[in-house]
């Protein structure tokens, strides 16, 4: 049952802040610190403080060459310096900073110490390897220590990484490796999914064959397989041959503020996955302050964020933002119901962990097992839940809500993207809340919903969500696109105001209800997936002329792929086609792209010049207007 603290405002109950975190939650009053954020300058420069500076900034934001915009200018830091080795001279040495746990029950901790040396070790090996500042390191790995590790050995050095998504395949990997020209490759022999073991090695040798910049390849011998010396070609060796012998300290490099820290690629609505570039400092400040002001978050808290490191998620909340305020972070390996439903609750209950961060695909996923699973733990530990990565609808916000957090758990509701690097529309922890909405921008951002004019658009009418105002882990550039930085973000509105990409409406609390992208990116379980990265895989397909794909409504995924085919002369569609359909695109893409419907057509809806209209192909299918259709073909 509901408890009785929730009262009825405008269309939504609004859930009062009666739990049992707000006694101890560090921000005591939600408006008087969105009151202090007006001010970004001296909000940001306040947070800035909480690091250790090899030199302080000279100033907090220069904005002279928008949409270029700088932040903590002439500051010199190092992020892993701080996430780590900060805390080795604190009582904080021997804490956990990893718990590694898997599907298969194994776990191994990790404490900061342990943390500093292992990390030292791999940026004296990479080093070796003859990687020099500002050089790309390129990650194809599971939800293990070594990912980690790999990723603060590199801030260390100064190299900028870029992981790629286990669950994406060749065709997906080949891109991004080329694009980010990564040296070297660091990647494993497999990863543990629902009782089996997923060869990653295997889609790495066939890859690399098309990575020409690619000279070290580094294994992680993770799943235990009998990987020998002997199997390994001339340009790859195992990661503890590499590590073993090198000294366990290091001198961290002193970054600019403004260094590249990492890539991280996203599909965007048209073309080639895009290269979204994080820089040092800024970074640091946001996702360190976000994950503080949203989830709380103290010294002994075990914090577990559920996201994949191979997306924006685990960066920012598996990793960087745990580790840089010094509590213990929960790294899971494995897949929500193996071996059976319960596993999630199994392990919050083993562990104590206290703040729990998922996404709702995964809460729908659950649901439908019922109350059984959460009911045979003792989830008491955790004070607060969280959301991220796609509208969460109220039916699974409210079953979170009472099942999980016991009606005495506030459920953050994070809206945020790989562009802005760190949450940008969620509540604080002891803001009153309604179920699928993020409620407020936080403190230091500057959100809107606008019209076509990028004029603000009435109470309660949907519009385009733009950020009005810099933000420090705002992301800098696409790599090797700039033009496509300033067109596809900063370009639509007057201003130069940031283009997020989704819809939205606020309503009369003031509250923000976002109601999915403007744009034709899908997201499936939560992934970002690129229509047009899946239109060229089928394209590929030698039975295929012509694709087009939208995306379908899905009860448990929120959305699946709808793909229109013209197919080449002599073929058909019929289940022996679709079954090889189907194993083509996870071949290119990997098991990210979900295909729900595959369906022939002669013509495909397209604008006089030759632009599939995918608008047209929506509307049908959610049996909506067509629209405007002055610019079709016929
Ligand atoms: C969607 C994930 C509604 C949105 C962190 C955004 C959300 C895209 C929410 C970014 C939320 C993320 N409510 N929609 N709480 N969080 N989204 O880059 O469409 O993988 O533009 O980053 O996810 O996806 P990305």
């Amino acid at each position: 049952m509901l408890r009785d603290t929730t009262v009825l405002m405008n269309e939504q109950r609004i859930f009062k802040p009666n739990y049992h975190v707000v006694e101890e939650a560090h921000v005591k009053n939600w408006e008087a610190e969105l009151e202090k954020g007006k001010d970004i300058e001296k909000y940001w420069a306040e947070k800035a403080e909480q690091f250790e500076w090899f030199k302080e900034w000279d100033k907090v934001l220069d904005d002279s060459d928008k949409p270029f915009f700088k932040w903590f200018v002439n500051g010199k830091i190092n992020l892993a310096y701080n996430a780590v080795d900060r805390w080795i001279s604190t009582e904080k040495r021997n804490q956990v900073a990893i718990l590694y746990v898997n599907e298969r029950g194994e776990e191994k901790k990790i404490t900061y110490y342990e943390l500093y040396r292992e990390v030292n070790k791999m940026a004296n090996a990479l080093r070796n390897l003859g990687i020099k500042k500002g050089e790309t390191v390129s990650m194809y790995l599971p939800m293990c220590p070594e990912l980690l590790i790999s990723m603060l050995a590199c801030n260390k050095i100064g190299a900028v990484h870029s992981v790629v998504y286990s669950g994406l395949s060749v065709g997906a990997f080949v891109e991004r490796m080329n694009d980010a020209d990564a040296k070297v490759l660091i990647t494993a022999d497999g990863t543990y999914r629902r009782g089996k073991i997923i060869d990653l090695k295997k889609i790495v040798d066939e890859a690399v064959l098309q990575c020409p910049t690619i000279e070290t390849i580094v294994v992680v011998k993770h799943t235990g397989s009998p990987i020998e010396i002997s199997d390994l070609s001339g340009r790859e060796i195992l990661y503890d041959r590499l590590v073993e012998g090198e000294p366990d300290t290091f001198a961290p490099e002193e970054m600019d503020s403004e260094d590249p820290l990492f890539i991280l690629y996203t599909s965007g609505s048209t073309g080639k996955p895009k290269g979204v570039l994080h820089s040092t400092a800024g970074y640091m400040v946001g996702v360190a302050t976000t994950l503080k002001n949203v989830f709380d978050i103290h010294e002994n808290d075990l914090w577990w964020c559920t996201g994949d490191i191979g997306w924006i998620t685990g960066h920012s909340y598996v990793i960087y933002g745990p580790l840089l305020l010094g509590c213990t972070t929960l790294v899971y390996e494995g897949a929500p119901d193996f071996p059976d439903p319960g596993i999630w609750w199994r392990i919050v209950e083993k562990y104590g962990v206290t703040k729990f961060y998922t996404a709702p695909t995964a809460i729908r996923h659950l649901m439908r097992f019922g109350n059984k699973y959460p009911n045979l733990y003792n989830l008491s530990s955790l004070k607060i839940l969280g959301s991220v990565g796609e509208p969460i609808n109220p039916e699974a916000w409210i079953w979170f809500y009472e099942n999980v957090g016991k009606g005495k758990t506030p459920i953050m509701d994070t809206w945020w993207q790989t562009e802005t690097g760190m949450h940008m529309i969620s509540p604080l922890p002891v803001a009153g809340l309604k179920p699928g909405s993020a409620t407020k921008p936080l403190p230091g951002i500057h959100a809107e919903v606008v019209d076509e004019q990028g004029e603000p658009v009435p109470l309660g009418k949907g519009g385009y969500l733009v950020i009005k105002k810099p933000w420090p882990a705002m992301f800098r550039t696409l790599y090797h696109d700039e033009e496509r930085f300033k067109d596809v973000y900063w370009k639509e509105f007057p201003g130069c105001v940031y283009r997020a990409g989704d819809m939205a409406r606020i309503d009369e609390d003031g509250y923000i209800w976002i109601q999915g992208r403007s744009d034709d990116v899908l997201k499936i379980a939560g992934h970002r997936v690129g229509t047009s990265e899946v239109e060229s895989a089928f394209v590929s397909h030698p039975a295929v002329a012509e694709a087009a794909v939208i995306g379908k409504s899905d009860p448990i995924k929120g959305q699946v792929i709808k793909a229109f085919l013209i197919l080449k002369e002599g073929h058909n569609i019929n289940t022996t086609i679709i079954e090889d359909l189907k194993r083509h695109v996870r071949y290119e893409l990997g098991p990210v792209a979900v295909l729900g419907e595959i369906v022939q057509v002669d013509k495909l809806p397209k604008t006089r010049s030759g632009k599939i209209m995918r608008r047209i192909l929506r509307a049908k299918e959610e049996g909506e207007d067509l629209g405007d259709t002055s610019t079709l073909e016929e």
